[in-house]
């Protein structure tokens, strides 16, 4: 079996450490609210990869089709010596990435990162025994604080897909892009996947499946609770919503308690009151404009290159080049 190398940020004690400060934030706040990461142990890892597979989640085909089709066109633009990636998962569409550099002829090294170790080191191991001489190096980490320790040669390509970036709220966002242009040098890539505004109905089924599979994937949030702080969510006692919000044109995912209750986190030193109907919000997925997109670039410090999107202009991928900051 070929054993790619592997950075480790993350410590067992620190996350718990991490988490506790997040949960206390959240979960006192007058809107309760949780951050996205903690989604992802092992089994939300898992279940996020049954959701790229539904039916009503089209974002990963979408943008799959315009990787498929461009992925020649970022390897001769580019010329890329390492490519990385910002919460990579499983790192499946980025095979064709992989795929075109490789042909190209340029490629040495790839960097995948990501919180979930268990989805990393599968995602690392495959690549690299798929793709001999290249060297693979994973990082366990967190795209908000390790982006400073990121190995590899230029010219970098630096991929974000899966729409990840609209995860964060809009200043967040731009602080996160900020840091990205940070430690590129001038010249070098940025390969944004961002998912596009369209009709409401579209939107919520695609964050609130038939199957029951994101309601699951939402309700990870809570046994990860459960398990690291020993909270005592039970969650039959919680549905899962999701929610197009036309004014911030974003989905946001919520955790409603179907009636009143008081959950006890004796790892965080909490006793949460729920009223019936209150909810956490545990994701915002914020969906996109075209000349939006290049604006919030732009003010990052990026110049759009291209602007490429699937035939049914559901999805979008930018390719950037770092400019003077
Ligand atoms: N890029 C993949 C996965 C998208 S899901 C795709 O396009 O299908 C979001 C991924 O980001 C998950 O693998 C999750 O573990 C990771 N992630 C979420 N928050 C993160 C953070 N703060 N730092 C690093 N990775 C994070
Ligand atoms: N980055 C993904 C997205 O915004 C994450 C995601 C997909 C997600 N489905 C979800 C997060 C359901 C929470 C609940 O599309």
């Amino acid at each position: 079996m070929t054993e790619p190398d592997l950075d480790h940020h993350r410590s067992g004690d620190a996350v718990t450490e991490e988490l506790r400060a997040d949960v206390v934030a959240g979960l006192t706040a007058e809107q309760k609210w949780l951050p996205p990461k903690w989604f992802y142990d092992a089994e939300g890892s898992e279940l996020f990869e049954k959701i790229t597979q539904l039916p009503e989640y089209y974002p990963t085909r979408s943008e799959r089709e315009v990787l498929a089709a461009h992925a020649g066109d970022v390897a001769e633009l580019t010329g890329a010596h390492t490519l990385v990636e910002l919460g990579s998962g499983s790192s499946e569409k980025t095979r064709l990435l992989l795929d075109a550099l490789t042909k190209h002829g340029t490629l040495a090294a790839f960097v995948p990162l990501d919180v979930s170790e268990s989805a990393l080191v599968d995602a690392a191991r495959s690549i690299s025994a798929d793709y001999p001489g290249l060297e693979v190096r994973g990082v366990v980490g967190d795209f908000t604080q390790h982006l400073d320790l990121l190995p590899g040669d230029g010219p970098r390509v630096v991929a974000f897909l899966g729409g990840t970036i609209g995860n964060f709220l809009p200043a967040e966002r731009a602080t996160f892009l900020r840091s990205v242009r940070e430690v590129l040098d001038e010249g070098e890539w940025l390969l944004l996947g961002t998912d596009l505004v369209k009709d409401a109905e579209t939107l919520e089924r695609a964050y609130d499946d038939a199957a029951g599979v994101t309601a699951e994937f939402d309700m990870n949030v809570l046994r990860v609770l459960n398990a690291r702080l020993g909270a005592n969510f039970d969650l039959d006692e919680f549905e899962h919503v999701s929610h197009w919000d036309a004014e911030h044109e974003w989905v946001e995912m919520r955790l409603r308690a179907r009636r009143e209750l008081t959950v006890g986190i004796p790892g965080a030193d909490l006793t949460v009151r729920f009223a019936a109907g209150e909810h956490i919000r545990t994701e915002i997925s914020a969906k996109f404009r075209p000349g939006g997109v290049e604006a919030e670039l732009a003010a990052a410090g990026f110049a759009l290159d291209q602007w490429w999107t699937d035939s049914q202009q559901r999805f979008g991928v930018s390719l950037a080049r770092s400019v003077r900051g």
